[in-house]
């Protein structure tokens, strides 16, 4: 088994060799990617270490499986390439997400979805998947009509240089007589600040961030006409991003029924007690497979809506654990060596 994690230098490619790790997902050779600044770096996975090398040279040897989290350039060129030598390819990129004949998975949600056939597939956007974990057992119980959510994202989803300059701009702050320079990623300061923006803005005034969230979730949950709007904003955060969702049904529920559904529901765990104090954070998701679900509320002002909150860590769930999950299933089926 020879697997390659592409972009095995950054914040997703780091928790996915964390994460084979982790569940067991046994490999012979490791064949760890980055641009051609970082070949002949090493990283650490199954207690021994691996010399990065470039896409090119991962090609060559003609790896089993690609995990790919190196942008969207990236795999627009390079998945093809690896599936035409016989690579199954996981993407984290937008890239191919949205292409028709190209799966979009969340192996809780649609994994039967998944085909020997499929050599390209796309792991969805971070936010997206960790909303449809928690709203699909709903959605089979209830029947979804309508869904409103507002995003706190953490700065971990713009990849390790978004975290330099959050930890820049604080130490700046923390220590003005000793500034350290900062290569801004986003568009404004990020320390102690909100940025309602996320990706860039599309002609009708949603930005991409949040126009993925609207068709990828349309896309995975096979509902074309679902009625869905978003808002995504970035916070100052590391653990991982939050989400008020408010869930409309077609039919009538109680909050138990609701959390006798979610407590039993694959990859979720609920965090249901506010008087204790006890809901989801991203403090405590940082690190963790699962998605976690609380503040759980009857929106009292139209009938059959549920308000609640939604927090996982985006480089596990969000992106790699996902991922890993797909390579799971591909080999439990049998299109994978182990
Ligand atoms: N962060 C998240 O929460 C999240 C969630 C879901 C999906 N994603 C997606 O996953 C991807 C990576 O995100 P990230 O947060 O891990 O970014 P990141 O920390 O900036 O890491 C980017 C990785 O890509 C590598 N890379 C860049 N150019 C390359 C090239 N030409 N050939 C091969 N490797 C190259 C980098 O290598 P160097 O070290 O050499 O620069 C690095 O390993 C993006 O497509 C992102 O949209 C991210």
């Amino acid at each position: 088994m020879k697997l390659a994690v592409v972009g095995a230098t950054g914040l997703v490619g780091s928790a996915m060799l964390r994460v084979l790790e982790t569940r067991g997902f046994s490999f012979d050779t490791l064949i760890p990617v980055a641009s051609a600044a970082s070949a002949g770096r090493e990283v650490e996975a199954a207690g021994r270490s691996w010399k990065v090398c470039t896409a090119e040279a991962a090609l060559e040897m003609q790896p089993d499986l690609a995990l790919f989290s190196a942008g969207g350039d990236v795999s627009r060129i390079w998945a093809p390439l690896f599936r035409d030598v016989g690579t199954r390819v996981i993407d984290n990129s937008s890239a191919w997400r949205m292409e028709p004949g190209i799966p979009l998975i969340v192996p809780e949600v649609n994994g039967a979805v998944l085909q020997e056939s499929d050599f390209i597939v796309a792991n969805p956007n971070c936010s997206t998947i960790q909303m449809v974990v928690a709203l699909a057992p709903l959605h089979r119980a209830f029947g979804l009509k309508r869904v409103v959510v507002s995003t706190y994202q953490s700065v971990t989803g713009t990849g390790y240089k978004a975290v330099d300059q959050l930890r820049a701009e604080t130490h700046n702050r923390m220590h003005p007589s000793e500034p350290v320079p900062v290569q801004p990623v986003y568009a404004h300061p990020i320390d102690l600040n909100i940025i309602p923006q996320i990706d860039v803005f599309m002609d009708n005034g949603y930005t991409k961030e949040e126009m993925k969230m609207i068709l990828e979730t349309r896309k995975i949950m096979s509902f074309p006409d679902l009625a869905i709007t978003a808002t995504a904003v970035r916070l100052p955060v590391m653990g991982g991003h939050s989400e008020s969702v408010n869930a409309e049904f077609s039919r009538s529920f109680t909050l138990d029924e609701v959390r006798h559904i979610l407590s039993s529901a694959e990859g979720v765990v609920l965090q249901d007690d506010p008087a204790a104090g006890v809901y989801p954070m991203p403090l405590m998701a940082e690190g963790k497979d699962e998605v976690f679900v609380g503040r759980l509320r009857i929106d009292a002002s139209q009938p059959n809506t549920l308000n609640c909150w939604v927090v996982a860590d985006n480089l596990r769930k969000g992106a790699a654990t996902n991922a890993v999950q797909i390579a799971e299933l591909m080999r439990q089926k049998g299109w994978l060596p182990y």
